[in-house]
């Protein structure tokens, strides 16, 4: 297993080539260093025009996702609409989950209205409780054909400590528990669309959204749920920690499967949630916050671009995969990964038993 992902990229999915990260020029290559330790000008609407300047950039209007269908989670507003509504204009099918139904609908005609021909559909579940991600769940695999990138966006930092339906934190219950049940019940519809014959191969993809907040925090396996005291920062930093390490084992575990998977960070963008969690940060970046657009900009590319099977469980800026620790002291061990597997599947495990079959007459 890798930690601090920024060498060549571990092996992909069978049959898909691999091949190592673009090698730029020595200016470039020093610019995009300098770019990074100076977070403001890396996470900042600076970094994002500065690498699209420096390339090598894709133009997704190229790519063409007619067939596929992705479902982002989240997608009732900033980052995970822009990528919905971004998907659709490409062609893709794009499943939105939301928790609001008003909201759900008004995201749908959102898009509907950037792209009249999109083929959209909405579900409903609050991603930190786990019988409606179970029954959502249940609703894909009897609604849908087929999957091809699950999207992970959903996401909130909490001023105050919430439980879930099932006695979990709200934060690591939607950002962590939630998502790894979705993910679980989902991956047998994800391992039926991947195509690894196909040529090129297609396999099918996942990327969790997690937040540059995560390089502050170490895997918090003891008090993974703050139950030791409450900060809205720290536990939001904490699940986004322990995103990056899912994504890096769920890639080890589904890459024979034909499923690639992908952490990600957005950079600071003007969204919604931001408004209404960081308004202080908010007013003090003003413009120099991303657009939600620029935001989602690497989501997309995730979901559509060739490039991005080339490699499993890395962790993503401005589509580039960059290390998973910046700060001393936030290396997790091997036994620590371990530990934060066992405990999602302890959570989750009573939504993973099959269902039960009816007695005989
Ligand atoms: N914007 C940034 O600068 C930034 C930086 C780093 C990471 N991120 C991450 O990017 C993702 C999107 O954030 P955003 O900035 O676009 O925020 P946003 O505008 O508040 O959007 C968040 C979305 O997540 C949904 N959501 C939150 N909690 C949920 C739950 N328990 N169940 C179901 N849906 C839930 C919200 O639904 P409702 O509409 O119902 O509230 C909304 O659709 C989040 O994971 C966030 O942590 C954002």
């Amino acid at each position: 297993m890798r930690v601090g992902n920024a060498g060549p990229p571990g092996p992909g999915c069978p049959g898909v080539p691999l091949r190592p990260p673009a090698r730029l020029p020595d200016w470039r290559r020093l610019a995009g260093a300098a770019l990074e330790v100076t977070v403001v000008g890396s996470f900042t609407r600076l970094g994002y025009d500065a690498r699209r300047a420096l390339g090598p950039w894709a133009d997704l209007d190229e790519v063409s996702l007619t067939g596929r269908t992705v479902m982002v989670t989240g997608a009732t507003s900033g980052l995970g609409l822009a990528t919905a509504t971004r998907l659709a204009t490409m062609g893709a099918s794009v499943r939105i989950v939301g928790r609001d139904p008003g909201r759900t609908d008004r995201a749908r005609d959102a898009i509907l209205a950037a792209t009249p021909a999109a083929d959209v559909a909405t579900y409903l579940a609050d991603l930190a409780d786990l019988d409606q991600v179970a029954a959502l769940a249940d609703d894909v695999e009897a609604r849908e054909s087929r999957l091809d990138a699950l999207v992970h966006n959903a996401g909130a930092l909490l001023a105050t400590r919430r439980w879930s339906p099932q006695g979990h934190e709200v934060t690591f219950a939607s950002m962590v528990l939630g998502p790894a049940l979705l993910t679980e019940r989902l991956l047998p519809l994800l391992t039926r669309t991947a195509d690894l014959a196909a040529d090129p191969p297609s396999p099918a993809r996942v990327v969790l959204v997690s937040s540059g907040g995560m390089y502050t925090q170490r895997l918090d396996v003891d008090d993974p749920e703050s139950d030791r005291g409450y900060r809205g920062s720290t536990a939001y930093a904490k699940a986004k920690r322990a995103q990056v390490v899912l994504a890096e084992r769920w890639a080890d575990r589904f890459r024979a499967q034909g499923v690639v998977v992908h952490a990600m960070h957005p950079g600071w963008a003007a969204t919604p949630g931001v408004h209404a969690a960081l308004p202080t940060f908010e007013r003090v970046l003003g413009p120099l916050l991303r657009t939600p657009d620029q935001g989602a900009d690497t989501i997309v590319w995730l979901v559509a671009a060739d490039d991005a099977v080339r490699s499993t469980g890395r962790f993503w800026l401005d589509r580039r995969s960059r290390s998973t620790h910046y700060v001393p002291g936030t290396r997790e061990t091997e036994d620590e990964r371990d530990r934060l597997e066992a405990l999602i599947a302890a959570a989750i495990s009573p939504y993973l038993a099959s269902t039960p079959t009816p007695p005989p007459d």
